[in-house]
């Protein structure tokens, strides 16, 4: 992408209603615009990043064994008299009135209609286990909406469903979901803690919520500070091994951390005083088991060997998709913008040139841009007849890790100057040097 051809409205002020750093620097490096309270446009580059971090949870999810599909925004409000949820879900719910004076609403979750289509199509045991899941658009009435897309009314959510034939199975998938959803996270630059959380409105008692730790999270969390020492890593990991899925989830809980619905002050205690912490941390994702609660409630069952109708386990998890972008930069930024991990990163490099218009200058930024595309890199060139310093300030604004700077001087021996965003480190060597170098570091993202 050429920046002179390219949507980057970028604000030069900082927006007053902005109150946190996330929120302020989406608005400036022109990433989304706000179309009525807690709901929001997707600038290109805000959108740019929104699918970069939907992709990453495809790809753990299929990696994880689980289906993806698409289910409606719009439901039906019947089937959540079924569940009962219907009455119970009070005010957050957005509910809808069609021309035939149908009750409608725009779903908040997605329990009740995913249970209908199982019902629907699964009769047996031999078709368990299956996960289906999909990423799609919730709405809840909060009464707060605040911080950007961090609690929007409008957010992107990835919900996906689980049902087994028994607890045991049920819990596998618990713990299956634990495990994609560690990988899935520091694929995305974060440390995501999974801290045990109170089951709330959705009813059951296994449940783990997965928070980042930023001093602006809306939730007070408390742990051991030895769970910030633990990493996922590269770990090779069977997903339908019951016994590894288990083990990494008894590595990742075993240790003391809660969020205050949940905390326990005579069991923190136990916890040496110098390991203990706390904090505050942005909730990026929830995984819950809770049994039969919906299926006997709805009439999903199976039959089991025995020729016994059954109603199946379920359990539902989910990712903030669109919080994501905020919990990402609130654990990523400086005091000149953003700084995206290369995982979710919009573009892989900027390539700024000194000189516009510079015969020579403008052909060897010609070429790199070439040069990468041809690698499968995407770069943001910044063609634009504008002063160094405007360029450098846009580049690291938007936070690229990393940005090829191309000046008639440096050309004049061969060389350009790669920068790293978050480093500050620039070293000279020549365009092709650069572009290798780049290439190398997303080989492996
Ligand atoms: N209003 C919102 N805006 C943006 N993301 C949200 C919002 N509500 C929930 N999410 C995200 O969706 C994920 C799954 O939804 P879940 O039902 O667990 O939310 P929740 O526990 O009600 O969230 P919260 O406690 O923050 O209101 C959450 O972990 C969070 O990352
Ligand atoms: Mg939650």
């Amino acid at each position: 992408m050429r920046l002179s051809r390219y949507f980057l409205p970028v604000l030069k002020e900082t927006p007053s209603e902005a109150q946190i750093v996330s929120h302020r620097l989406m608005l400036r490096a022109g990433m989304i615009k706000q179309a009525s309270a807690g709901i929001y446009s997707w600038l290109p580059l805000g959108f740019k990043v929104l699918r970069r971090i939907e992709q990453i949870v495809h790809e753990e999810q299929a990696r994880a064994g689980h289906v993806a599909m698409l289910m409606p925004t719009l439901q039906s409000a019947d089937l959540w008299r079924e569940s009962g949820r219907y009455d119970a879900f009070g005010a957050e719910m957005l509910r809808i009135t069609d021309r035939h004076g149908r009750d409608m609403l725009y779903g908040p979750t997605n329990e009740e209609l995913i249970t209908d289509i199982f019902r629907a199509h699964v009769g047996s045991y031999k078709d368990l286990p299956l996960t289906l899941y999909h990423v799609q658009w919730k709405f809840r009435d909060e009464v707060r909406p605040r911080f950007g897309v961090m609690r929007g009314r409008e957010f992107l959510m990835k919900d996906g469903y689980n049902f087994d034939l028994t607890m045991e199975d049920a819990l596998h998938a618990y713990n299956r979901h634990l495990v994609s959803y560690l990988r899935t996270y520091e694929r995305m630059g974060l440390q995501a803690i999974p801290m045990r959380a109170d089951s709330g409105a959705m009813g059951g008692d296994n449940t783990h919520e997965f928070l980042v730790l930023a001093e602006t999270g809306e939730s007070e969390v408390f742990y051991d500070s030895e769970i910030t020492d633990l990493k996922f890593g590269d770990r090779d990991i069977d997903y339908d091994s019951v016994e590894q899925c288990q083990a990494v989830l008894s590595e990742f809980t075993s240790r003391y951390a809660r969020t205050d619905e949940t905390h326990d002050e005579a069991e923190f205690a136990k916890v040496p005083e110098a390991r203990r912490r706390t904090a505050r941390g942005i909730e990026v994702g929830q995984i819950f088991y809770f049994g039969t609660k919906y299926s006997e409630a709805m009439g999903a069952t199976v039959v089991n060997e025995k020729q016994e109708q059954v109603p199946v386990h379920m359990g539902s998890h989910g990712i903030g998709v669109s919080r994501l972008v905020g919990a990402i930069i609130e654990a990523s930024h400086d005091e000149k913008g953003i700084i995206w991990p290369e995982g979710v990163t919009p573009f892989h490099c900027g390539i700024v040139n000194l000189k516009q218009g510079d015969a020579e200058a403008d052909a060897a930024c010609e070429q790199l841009y070439a040069a990468l595309t041809a690698r499968g890199l995407e770069p943001l060139y910044d063609d634009r007849n504008e002063r160094a310093g405007g360029k450098f300030a846009t580049m690291d604004l938007i936070g690229l890790p990393w940005r090829i700077t191309v000046g008639p001087r440096g050309l004049k021996n061969g060389v350009v100057e790669l920068t790293g965003r978050r480093s500050g480190e620039s070293i000279e060597m020549t365009p092709e040097a650069a572009v290798s170098r780049i290439a190398e570091i997303y080989a492996n993202i």
